[in-house]
C-alpha cells in the first residue's frame, strides 16, 4: 500500500521507493504536513504540529486556544490567505462580501488505485494501476469553497503528483485570486534553489543559489512557460552534489504563466509553492462550477541531482509521453530551416531529399515558408494554404517525389499566430489578442491569435485538417514565436479578462488534443523559437521538443546539461547543423544525446563529411535504444568545469554504456580520468574502442582514461562499453 491512513493519529502516509510524505489532520481539522523526505516506517511523528509557537505576534484559533498551535508557524499543508498564516498563500478566494480571507479545513478523504485525468488538461498517467491516489476534501465554511487536494503516488517510479480542485458549493459566485497546484512546508532552509534560466538561443542554464529569508523564486508572465525561466525548480540540500545528498525536484505540467516560489520565514522554515502565476490571473466561479489546477510533479531523493533527474526522465518516458511515438522508433529527419530558411521550392526540397536519402536520412521536414505568400517572416501566419508559387501544384507533387526517394515528409505550422498582413487578419482583425484602446505590441511582425475562442480554434483546426487529412504527412513541427502582451479576449466580459491567460492555454491544449487524437500516426514536435515552451505539458502532445535554435555544439552542451535536469534525452531534439565552431564529429556527438537529426543543406557536404554523416547515422541506429531508455550520468558539467563536459548513458539492464567527452577550452593535459557511474560493479565491460576489459568496479572507482584528443577546442570522444559474460 503506497498510501496508508492511520486513524488513531489521523495521519496519512504516502510512500514512494525514494520518499515518505506524512499529512496530519489536527485539531479543528487543520491539515498539516509532518514530513517529506527519505522513506520512514512511522505513520506519526509527534510534536511537529506546533512548530515554534508564538514567534512574532502569532495568532491563535480561539477554539483551539492560545496553547501553542498557531497557523503562523505550523506546517500547513495548503496555506490559505488571511487567516493567520502570513506566509505566501496557495489559495485566496474573494467572496461575495469582497474580502479574500480563506481558511480550509478537512472534511473527509478517499483513497483508490489509479489516477483520474484532469478535465481538459494534460497530466501524467498510471500504467496498469501502478499508482494510488488520495483525495483530501476540505471546505472553507464562509466562501463555501470545496477544495480537493489530489495526491497520486507512483511508488515504483519514486514520484508524487499533486493538483487541486476548487468547487463553488455556495449559492453565490466567488473569485479565485490564486490557486497553486502544490504547497510544501519544509522544516529547514538549508537548501540551495536550483532553477533553469535563459533566453532565446540560451535556454535552461543552471543557476544555484542559497535560500535566503523572504520570498524568492522564478516565474513567467509571458503567456508561455518561456525561454526566460522553466517551470522547474529543485531544492538541493546545502553540500549536496550530483551524486549525493537530499534533493527535492518540482516541475509543473503547464505551458502558461507559472510561479515557483519559496518563502523562508523567521524560523528558518521553507514553504514551496508551484502553480499558475497569480499575477494577471483570476477565475470567477459560479455556484456548482469547479476549477482544476495543472499538475505538479514532485521527486525527492537522497541520491543528489543526478538521481533526481533520472527519476524525472524515467517517469516522463513512461508516464507522461504517450501515443504511437512514445516507444516506436522515430524517423531520422533533416529539417530545411537552417539549410534554406524561406528560400526553397519543390525542386530544392526534392534535391535535399535525394541527397539525404544517400546518407540514410529517413524524413524531410519542410520548415517555415510553404504557405500563404510567405517568403520572409513579415506575413501570412494564419493563411494555412499552400504557396503555389513555391510549390507548384501544391503539396501532393512534392510529397510524392520525397516519398519516391524513400523519405517520409514533415511540415511546419505556427497555429496560434496571425500576421497583420494575412487574409485571416483582414477578415477577422478582432481575432488577435488585444485589449480595448491599445495597439497590440508586435513581435517578429506577428500578433497572437486568440485561441481561447472556440470560433478561432475551429477556423485553424479546419485549415490544418484540410492539409493534414488530404496529404501524406508524417510529422508536424508546431512553433510559437513570440510572447503574449496586451492580454485580453474580445469575447470575455470585463470581469473575466483575468481568465484570459489560462483560457488561452486551455485553448492551445484543446487544439493540440484534437490534432493528436485525429492524427495519431503523425509525429508532433513542439517548438517555440527553439525551446521557449519546453515543459511537461507539451510532452503530453509531442514526444519531442526542439531544444534550442542554437545548434552550436559547445553552446548546446550548456543547454542540454540544463535541460537534462528534468527532461529525458528522448524528448530533447538535437540536430547537426552547418555551424562551423567545431568539426562534424563533435556536432554529431552532442546531437547524439538527443533526438538526433540534421539541419543543413545535404548537397553542400564534402565527400569526407558525407562519410562522417554515414558513420553518425550508423552510430545513431546502434545507440537509439540506449539513448532513449538509458540512465543519464552527468559526469563533468560544463557549468562546473572550464575545459570539458562528460556524460554517460547506461542501459537499464546495465549491459551497455556510452561515455562522451567534449573539450571546449582545451588545456594542455595528457589524459582525463572519468569515474563512471551506474555500471554493475560485479560485471566486466569491454571498451569497444580499445578492446580492454575492466570490471564495472574498476571503471567506477579507478575510472576510465580518456586520451587521444588533440589540443584543439571542440574535440570529442565517445567510448562504448558492452558487458562481457
Ligand atoms: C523558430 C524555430 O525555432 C526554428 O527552428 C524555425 O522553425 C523558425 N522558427 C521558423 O520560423
Amino acid at each position: 500500500m503506497a498510501i496508508i491512513y492511520d486513524s488513531t493519529h489521523r495521519t496519512f502516509k504516502l510512500d514512494t521507493k525514494n520518499s515518505s510524505y506524512i499529512i496530519k489532520i489536527y485539531d479543528e481539522n487543520y491539515i498539516l504536513n509532518l514530513y517529506y523526505g527519505a522513506p520512514i516506517p512511522d505513520t506519526y511523528l509527534a510534536k511537529r504540529e506546533k512548530r515554534y509557537p508564538n514567534a512574532s505576534f502569532s495568532l491563535a484559533n480561539p477554539v483551539i486556544g492560545e496553547h501553542g498551535f498557531t497557523p503562523d508557524t505550523a506546517p500547513i499543508e495548503y496555506g490559505c490567505n488571511g487567516a493567520a498564516d502570513f506566509r505566501i498563500s496557495a489559495l485566496a478566494i474573494r467572496n461575495a462580501s469582497g474580502d479574500s480571507v480563506t481558511d480550509i479545513r478537512y472534511t473527509g478523504h478517499k483513497i483508490y488505485t489509479g489516477k483520474e485525468e484532469i478535465p481538459n488538461q494534460p497530466s501524467s498517467y498510471a500504467v496498469d494501476g501502478d499508482a494510488e491516489t488520495l483525495e483530501l476534501y476540505a471546505i472553507d465554511a464562509v466562501t463555501g469553497a470545496k477544495v480537493t487536494l489530489y495526491y497520486t503516488v507512483f511508488a515504483d517510479a519514486g514520484v508524487m503528483t499533486r493538483r487541486v480542485r476548487v468547487e463553488n458549493a455556495s449559492d453565490k459566485t466567488f473569485d479565485i485570486e490564486r490557486v497553486f497546484s502544490m504547497c510544501v512546508d519544509l522544516p529547514t532552509m538549508d537548501y540551495e534553489l536550483v532553477s533553469l534560466y535563459g533566453r532565446h538561443a540560451k535556454e535552461r542554464h543552471i543557476e544555484r543559489r542559497p535560500l535566503a529569508h523572504g520570498v524568492q523564486g522564478v516565474e513567467s508572465k509571458r503567456g508561455v512557460s518561456s525561454h526566460a525561466q522553466n517551470p522547474f525548480i529543485a531544492l538541493a540540500e546545502c553540500g549536496s552534489t550530483e551524486e549525493h545528498g537530499s534533493v527535492y525536484g518540482f516541475n509543473l505540467v503547464y505551458s502558461g504563466n507559472f510561479s515557483a516560489l519559496v518563502e523562508c520565514d523567521f524560523n528558518g522554515t521553507s514553504r514551496v509553492l508551484l502553480g499558475i502565476n497569480p499575477t494577471d490571473f483570476g477565475w470567477k466561479l459560479a455556484p456548482g462550477e469547479a476549477f482544476d489546477t495543472p499538475e505538479a510533479v514532485m521527486v525527492y531523493t537522497d541520491g543528489g541531482m543526478g538521481e533526481m533527474s533520472r527519476v524525472f526522465h524515467r517517469f516522463y518516458n513512461t508516464h507522461l509521453i504517450r501515443g504511437k511515438w512514445q516507444y516506436a522508433k522515430r524517423p531520422l529527419l533533416i529539417n530545411s530551416w537552417e539549410a534554406a530558411y524561406f528560400d526553397f521550392d519543390t525542386d530544392k526540397l526534392v534535391a535535399f531529399a535525394k541527397a539525404a536519402k544517400e546518407m540514410g536520412i529517413e524524413m524531410l521536414v519542410m520548415d517555415d515558408g510553404w504557405f500563404g505568400k510567405r517568403n520572409d517572416d513579415t506575413n501570412s501566419l494564419g493563411d494555412w494554404f499552400v504557396n503555389t508559387d513555391k510549390l507548384p501544384g501544391g503539396l501532393a507533387p512534392l510529397i510524392e517525389q520525397v516519398n519516391a526517394e524513400g523519405l517520409k515528409f514533415g511540415i511546419w505550422y505556427e497555429p496560434e499566430m496571425i500576421s497583420p498582413d494575412s487574409e485571416l487578419f483582414r477578415a477577422h482583425p478582432d481575432w488577435c489578442v488585444h485589449v480595448a484602446g491599445r495597439e497590440p505590441m508586435i513581435g517578429r511582425h506577428q500578433y497572437v491569435l486568440d485561441v481561447s475562442r472556440k470560433d478561432v480554434r475551429e477556423n485553424i483546426w479546419q485549415q490544418m485538417y484540410d492539409v493534414l487529412s488530404k496529404h501524406k504527412i508524417d510529422y508536424v513541427k508546431w512553433d510559437f514565436n513570440r510572447n503574449i502582451s496586451d492580454a485580453g479576449s474580445a469575447i470575455l466580459p470585463p470581469e473575466r479578462q483575468k481568465e484570459f491567460f489560462h483560457r488561452f492555454i486551455l485553448g492551445t491544449y484543446d487544439l493540440m488534443n484534437r490534432l493528436v487524437t485525429t492524427f495519431p500516426d503523425i509525429l508532433f514536435e513542439n517548438c517555440s523559437g527553439g525551446g521557449g515552451r519546453f515543459d511537461p505539458a507539451m510532452l503530453c502532445y509531442s514526444p519531442q521538443i526542439w531544444t534550442s535554435d542554437n545548434t552550436d555544439p559547445i553552446d548546446r552542451l550548456y543547454i542540454q546539461f540544463g535541460t537534462s535536469l528534468a527532461y529525458p534525452a528522448s524528448c530533447m531534439s538535437a540536430h547537426v547543423s552547418a555551424c562551423r565552431r567545431t568539426g562534424f564529429e563533435t556536432r554529431g556527438s552532442v546531437a547524439m544525446w538527443g533526438t538526433f537529426g540534421y539541419e543543413l543543406d545535404p548537397r553542400k557536404l564534402t565527400a569526407e563529411e558525407v562519410a562522417i554523416v554515414k558513420e553518425q547515422i550508423k552510430e545513431y541506429h546502434d545507440t537509439y535504444d540506449l539513448v532513449r531508455r538509458g540512465d543519464l550520468y552527468r559526469l563533468v558539467s560544463p557549468f562546473e568545469n572550464k575545459h570539458r563536459a562528460i556524460w554517460e548513458i547506461v542501459s537499464p539492464e546495465k549491459d551497455r554504456a556510452m561515455v562522451t567527452m567534449v573539450t571546449f577550452h582545451c588545456e594542455v593535459c595528457g589524459i582525463v580520468i572519468a569515474k563512471l557511474r551506474g555500471l554493475d560493479p560485479q560485471r566486466y565491460y569491454k571498451n569497444e574502442m580499445t578492446g580492454e576489459i575492466l570490471s564495472g568496479a574498476a571503471l567506477m572507482n579507478a575510472g576510465l582514461v580518456l586520451s587521444g584528443l588533440s589540443a584543439d577546442d571542440g574535440e570529442s570522444l565517445t567510448v562504448y562499453f558492452t558487458a562481457v559474460e
